[in-house]
């Protein structure tokens, strides 16, 4: 079936907005990978202070905390060839301590220009999929990508870009300490995986990330492309949500 415009610009927004059909309970489980640990990790009591990124000289004043140090480090990152076209250096938004982490690919023209991710037509479709799970940008939730900069027309990030800006995701998972991660999309699977996976085989199964339980799904811009693979991006966010209800011991 070819896709309808209409419908996809119903899906972005610009009309009704999802609603939850499937009873989580009916979720297909194909297989489960890894089990989530027994017990959450401790959330840290107050902002941890400055430890650095591994490799990364520290421009931070003195008493910024973790999260100023990534920051800045970040805006001025020169690391790989994706500063040079950049207008700035997109490091996420949100929920510093939520318990859900949203990864994906990298900046677009629009997040470039405002510097926060998933803020153009993808990003819509993003905010309708977390509306469809009852969440919000922003509460409970933080969003990320495995680039902070725009690649050049919008292409793929090469395995060295993904490989080059990894510690700085690595980073922001430490210091949120999601109690999930979603992966939209190969590019922010393989590099949180590290390793090489199909969509289609991963989904729907529960990997690990350093002990953090991470789901694999379809990314937005691509859902927009492809409406047939949509009612598998729902069966994945039924899944999502039962894995948190399970995390939270719900
Ligand atoms: N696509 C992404 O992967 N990330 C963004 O921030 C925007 C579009
Ligand atoms: Fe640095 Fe990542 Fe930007 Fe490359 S993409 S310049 S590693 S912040």
């Amino acid at each position: 079936m070819k896709p309808e415009r209409e419908q996809i610009l119903r899906e972005m927004g610009l009309g009704p907005v999802w609603k939850l059909r499937v009873p989580t309970a009916a979720m297909p489980v194909e297989e489960v990978v890894a089990p989530p640990p027994a017990t959450a990790m401790p959330l840290p009591e107050a902002a941890p202070t400055i430890a650095p990124v591994p490799g990364v000289a520290s421009m931070a004043p003195p008493g910024a905390t973790a999260w100023d140090e990534l920051a800045v480090t970040v805006a001025a990152c020169r690391k790989c060839s994706l500063c040079e076209a950049r207008k700035q250096a997109v490091l996420g938004v949100g929920d510093r301590n939520a318990d859900w982490l949203f990864v994906g690919e990298g900046p677009g023209a629009e997040e470039d220009q405002r510097g926060e991710p998933f803020v153009g037509q993808a990003g819509k479709l993003l905010d309708n999929m977390l509306a469809a799970i009852g969440l919000k940008r922003g509460d409970d939730v933080y969003i990320a990508n495995a680039v902070k900069c725009r690649p050049p027309e919008n292409r793929t990030p090469t395995p060295e870009e993904t490989a080059t800006c990894r510690p700085y995701l690595e980073r922001q998972i430490e210091l949120i300490r999601p109690k999930l991660i979603v992966a939209l999309g190969r590019p922010a699977a393989q590099t949180l995986l590290q390793t090489e996976i199909k969509i289609a085989a991963a989904r729907g199964k529960l990997h690990d990330y350093d002990g953090i339980p991470l789901i694999v799904t379809y990314h937005p811009a691509y859902l927009l492309r492809t409406l047939p693979d949509k009612a598998r991006a729902w069966e994945d966010l039924c899944f999502m949500r039962q894995t948190m209800r399970q995390r939270k011991g719900a």
